[in-house]
């Protein structure tokens, strides 16, 4: 068994992002910058948001945090989207989520800037990403596709099962297994909750990605021999012995699950770190592709 080490993969990645922003300090050229808004003071979205911004300082990207109170109307946001799609000096930003329910999210990311929408949120990109074309691909499944091409693991042909249906997971995953190359070309099973038997249908998957957000879902006796488990779930539990009063738990069961997989990704340190690199290497696309 290999635990997949999205901690180590990330830092590399980061490493091979601030080489590339160092070319461009030495070019004279400006660096990608990338801006955060986010809506409300929710512990969880704060901390993504402030990893995000750290770890712009970390690769040499410019970076701005956008706080807003989470009493902000629909009107709010979309004001402050339109400044930062018309903001020159930055090439890409993000709007946290969850929003508050005053807010409709479809809204939001409509109002997004394609060029600008490092997340891949926007129905174009979305689409884009479903034909094949070029686009920013939404950050976790990208980090996703990154850690299993990093690790040489077999996807064609494969039986991948996803379950969550998720627009920021589950659904983009499911298109971005199944397309045209590698990793891809995999059989996909997108499961929900409304799935009957689902305990039949995992122990068919060769690959499993799950993200529901439901602490160790995913038990031994659902998989099979040697499958490749992907944990995207990231719940806080309280835990008084912990100095955060919090631990974070994933959607696996990891300890019995990773004496049958032949992959698996741990968390914290598997998934979550992936989606920072990937979401800093699309801001660092968009500079590149308005700097063209
Ligand atoms: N909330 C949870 N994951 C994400 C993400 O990838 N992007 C944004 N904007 N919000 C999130």
């Amino acid at each position: 068994m290999t635990i997949l080490d999205g901690k180590k993969i990330s830092n590399d990645i980061k490493a091979e992002i601030k080489a590339e922003v160092d070319k461009m300090k030495a070019n004279g050229e400006k660096v990608p910058h990338l801006a955060a808004i986010i809506v409300g003071n929710d512990g969880a979205s704060l901390t993504y948001v402030n990893n995000k911004v750290r770890s712009c300082k970390e690769v040499g990207f410019d970076s701005t945090l956008v706080t807003m109170r989470s009493t902000t109307s629909e009107l709010e946001l979309l004001d402050k989207i339109e400044e930062l799609n018309n903001d020159d000096t930055i090439d890409g930003f993000i709007v946290q989520l969850p929003l508050p329910e005053q807010i409709q999210t479809q809204k939001v990311l409509m109002a997004v800037n394609p060029d600008k929408d490092v997340d891949g949120f926007h129905p174009t990109n979305f689409g884009r990403m479903s034909l094949d074309m070029s686009t920013f691909i939404p950050a976790t499944p990208f980090g996703i596709l990154e850690l299993l091409e990093r690790y040489n693991i077999p996807t064609k042909g494969k039986h991948t099962v996803v379950i969550g249906r998720s627009y920021i997971v589950g659904r983009p995953m499911s298109i971005l297994m199944g397309r045209s190359g590698f990793p891809g070309n995999s059989t996909v099973t997108l499961t929900h909750e409304y799935t009957k038997n689902i305990t039949q249908i995992t122990s068919q998957a060769d690959i499993i990605i799950i993200a529901v957000g439901i602490p160790g879902f995913l038990k031994a006796e659902m998989i099979k021999d040697d499958a490749v488990v992907i944990d995207v779930g990231t719940t806080r539990v309280a835990d008084d012995t912990n100095p955060r009063g919090y631990v974070l738990k994933g959607d696996v069961d990891f300890e019995n699950a990773s004496k049958k997989a032949s992959f698996i990704t741990p968390v914290p340190g598997g998934v979550g770190p992936m989606t920072i690199a990937m979401l800093l290497k699309n801001t660092l696309l968009a500079r590149e592709q308005r700097r063209n």
